[in-house]
């Protein structure tokens, strides 16, 4: 079972992800000027929760925690965005259109390269799976390239990881895809303003899109 109205963008680092929902938050605004279209609410994982920030600290190096107990934490952050009120469940069932950047798939991906796969699958099983999911999929290198200058660099943030994470990510989709999330590759190497239009052309397509607001 899939939560309608639930949309994830999932992607190495560097990959775009936070860019284009901000592009496609653009996007929708402009276009609900002319029609109808539901509430959009854009998130993200980490949240901006207390749990969120313990997790950003450990990314950032600030904290050393053991991969565990990290795996642990992004499950207890998910936990609360999901099925706290006026979290994702809540909204996608009254009818909005919820777009995350990142969710469970991330944890399958990065923490079973560190911790294995038996603790985040565990920790990550009952979590509904959206229903649809953009892979923004880039060579590893030309990714790092585009954040090499930020001030912080993330633990996760080396070349040697993020081949790992990619070569996950293309063996782990088809699970969501038999839960029957539809899953989009985008080439995300291409422009960001060119990379929001196969998103868009995507996106307008949900039922949601085409019956505009209120739950179903
Ligand atoms: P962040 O700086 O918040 O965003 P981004 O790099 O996507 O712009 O980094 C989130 C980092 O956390 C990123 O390296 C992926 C990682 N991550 C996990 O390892 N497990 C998870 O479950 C999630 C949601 C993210």
């Amino acid at each position: 079972m899939v939560v309608n109205n639930f949309v994830v963008f999932e992607g190495g680092d560097g990959s775009g992800t936070t860019t284009q929902l901000e592009l496609v938050r653009q996007r929708f605004e402009k276009e609900a000027r002319e029609r109808t279209l539901p509430l959009l609410w854009t998130t993200c994982e980490p949240t901006d929760s207390v749990i969120g920030a313990l997790i950003h600290s450990a990314l950032r190096g600030s904290i050393t925690l053991r991969a565990e107990t990290l795996a642990r934490l992004f499950a207890a952050d998910r936990e609360e965005h999901l099925f706290a009120e006026n979290g994702v469940k809540d909204r996608c069932s009254r009818g909005e259109l919820v777009i995350s950047d990142r969710y469970a798939l991330s944890s399958l991906v990065y923490q079973g390269i560190d911790c294995g796969d038996a603790l985040p699958k565990l920790l990550n099983e009952a979590f509904p799976a959206p229903e649809l999911l953009f892979f923004f999929d880039i060579e590893p290198e030309i990714a790092l390239g585009r954040i090499e200058n930020r001030p912080v660099r993330e633990i996760f943030e080396y070349l040697d990881f993020q081949v790992k994470v990619r070569e996950r990510y293309k063996a782990l989709l088809p699970w969501y895809e038999e839960q029957g999330t539809v899953i989009i590759t985008v080439d995300a190497a291409k422009m960001p303003n060119v990379v929001v239009e196969d998103v868009w052309k995507e996106l307008k397509n949900l039922p949601i899109m085409i019956k505009g607001s209120g739950a179903f």
